[in-house]
């Protein structure tokens, strides 16, 4: 049965069934990897047809895989979707069949393909719009090369059937329209035209195709809506498509940051894989790359030539050109680079400064300190208003484990120290330049580790001997 209720979003349907083909094998990838778990923007194909789904708010999502076995249902683990196995690839037709045994009674079945993933939700919505519960609609495009493509033969404005490229006559292959494989059809009836289907065609596969002059036959009437563009309804096949994809994607992730208020020295220069949140004034400069789950707080900066992986950067960060960033956190007012790498764990508040050819790694620092040159912080707790000298290093690993490094705060490290871990150094310590300390340092003194300096009179430097 159709129904619909009122929500606060508006009115929605209920009784709608989406199924997913992800059980073909993808050949022209020439990849061990399941064509549907290759990436774009850093998210697996089916991710993306997921997330187009969820949009629709559909009773039930159940995904046909197959070639692959198990890696694409475990890619996808946690996630609420039911999953059905075409243990063999025997066609479209019969791959939906699979999803049928343990499907919810639903008024409407919305089938799509796995490897179509710029389709968007809102042209979706509008082929249900324009489909009655008792009607069937194909999701058509205009191709200017339509090689390969089932055809759409028409009658008037509706469709008769769709002829496969290898069973089409010559005068049907010259069809532009073609069957962009996205279908919505009345449930039980659906259920009904498989069980009929037949593979006494020329590649002997049950084509889902085929249920198009059942419903016909049967009186239903087929609406042949067309895309308004080929890229959103674009199958990935091969590598080639895959990078084609990639950036009609990346266009159109940059689209929306601009429309949000994102500023961007160049829109083609910039790769977001992975979930991009940002603030206000936010500035990206060229080739930054973005991966997993991103936020940039109200007026960041980010200059050229960043990677910056599953982090949050505070309000008013500045990260110079060249930074390596993973698994950070900034307060506000930070500032990172040029070069520098902040790895795993580092957590800096606010007005923190990570200066040229420094590394980071699990260490806490607190308001005001800078780290400015040349400098490897490992398993630290830096207080507040700390300077660490040039080539200073925290000596974490002992070759077997880690040790931490605590650092009070106002305490000044001088350059080219060793701070040998487990270690302290207190509150307003200074530490001399070159020391290596590996008791801890008493707040408020000046702590020094170093040879004394001595001068040998008279000494004089090897000569070379000549040659023989
Ligand atoms: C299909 C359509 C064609 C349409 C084209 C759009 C049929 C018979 N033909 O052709 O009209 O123009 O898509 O791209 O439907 N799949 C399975 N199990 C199978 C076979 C396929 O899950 O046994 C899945 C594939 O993983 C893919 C989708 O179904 O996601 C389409 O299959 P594909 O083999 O690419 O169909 P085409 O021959 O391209
Ligand atoms: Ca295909």
């Amino acid at each position: 049965m159709y129904h619909s209720q009122a929500t606060k979003h508006g009115v929605i349907r209920l009784g709608l069934s989406i199924v997913i083909l992800a059980a073909g094998q993808g050949t022209r990838m020439r990849s061990e990897l399941p064509k549907v778990l290759q990436l774009l923007a850093g998210k697996p194909l089916l991710a993306h047809v997921l997330a187009c789904s969820r949009a629709l708010a559909a009773d039930d999502v159940c995904v046909v895989y197959g070639h692959g076995g198990e890696a694409v249902p475990a890619a996808f683990a946690g996630q609420d979707i039911r999953w059905a196995l075409q243990a063999e690839q025997l066609g479209t037709g019969h791959a939906v069949q699979q999803a049928m045994p343990d499907m919810p009674a639903a008024s409407q079945i919305l089938i799509l393909a796995g490897d179509v993933p710029l389709l968007r939700a809102t042209t979706l919505q509008q082929l249900i719009d324009q489909t009655a519960v008792d009607e069937m609609a194909i999701l058509t495009v205009d191709m200017e090369d339509p090689t390969g493509y089932g055809r759409i033969i028409r009658d008037d404005d509706s469709v008769r059937s769709i002829v496969e490229q290898k069973d089409a006559s010559e005068e049907q292959a010259e069809i532009v329209e073609i069957n962009t494989g996205v279908m919505l059809c009345p449930g039980a009836s659906l259920k009904a035209w498989l069980l009929n289907l037949e593979n006494n065609n020329s590649q002997g596969e049950y084509y889902l195709t085929d249920i198009i002059a059942m419903a016909v036959a049967d009186g239903v009437r087929v609406h042949g809506i067309k895309a308004n563009s080929s890229v959103e309804v674009m199958g990935i096949n091969d590598k080639k498509q895959l990078a084609e994809a990639e950036r009609a994607m990346q266009a159109r992730l940059v689209d929306e940051l601009m429309a949000e208020g994102v500023g961007f020295a160049d829109p083609a220069r910039v790769d977001i894989r992975g979930t991009l949140k940002c603030g206000k004034d936010v500035f990206i400069d060229v080739n930054a790359i973005f991966e997993g789950e991103v936020e940039l707080g109200d007026g960041t900066k980010i200059e050229s030539n960043n990677l910056i992986r599953d982090s949050k950067l505070g309000a008013g960060t500045l990260v110079h050109s060249n930074c390596h960033i993973e698994g950070a956190t900034t307060g506000s007012d930070c500032e990172l680079g040029p070069f520098a790498r902040l790895r795993p764990g580092a957590a800096l508040a606010d007005n923190v400064k990570i200066g040229n050819f420094v590394e980071i790694k699990k260490s806490t620092i607190a308001d005001g300190s800078k780290v400015n040159h040349l400098a490897y912080i490992g398993d630290a707790e830096i207080g507040k208003g700390v300077n660490v000298g040039a080539g200073t290093i925290t000596c974490n690993y002992d070759g077997a484990n880690k040790h931490k490094t605590s650092i009070g705060d106002n305490a000044s490290i001088g350059a080219n120290v060793n701070l040998v871990a487990p270690v302290t150094v207190g509150e307003g310590a200074t530490i001399g330049a070159g020391s290596t300390i590996s008791k801890s340092a008493p707040a408020g003194e000046l702590t020094v580790e170093r040879a004394k300096q001595t001068t040998i009179p008279g000494w004089k430097r090897p000569i070379k001997k000549d040659a023989k």
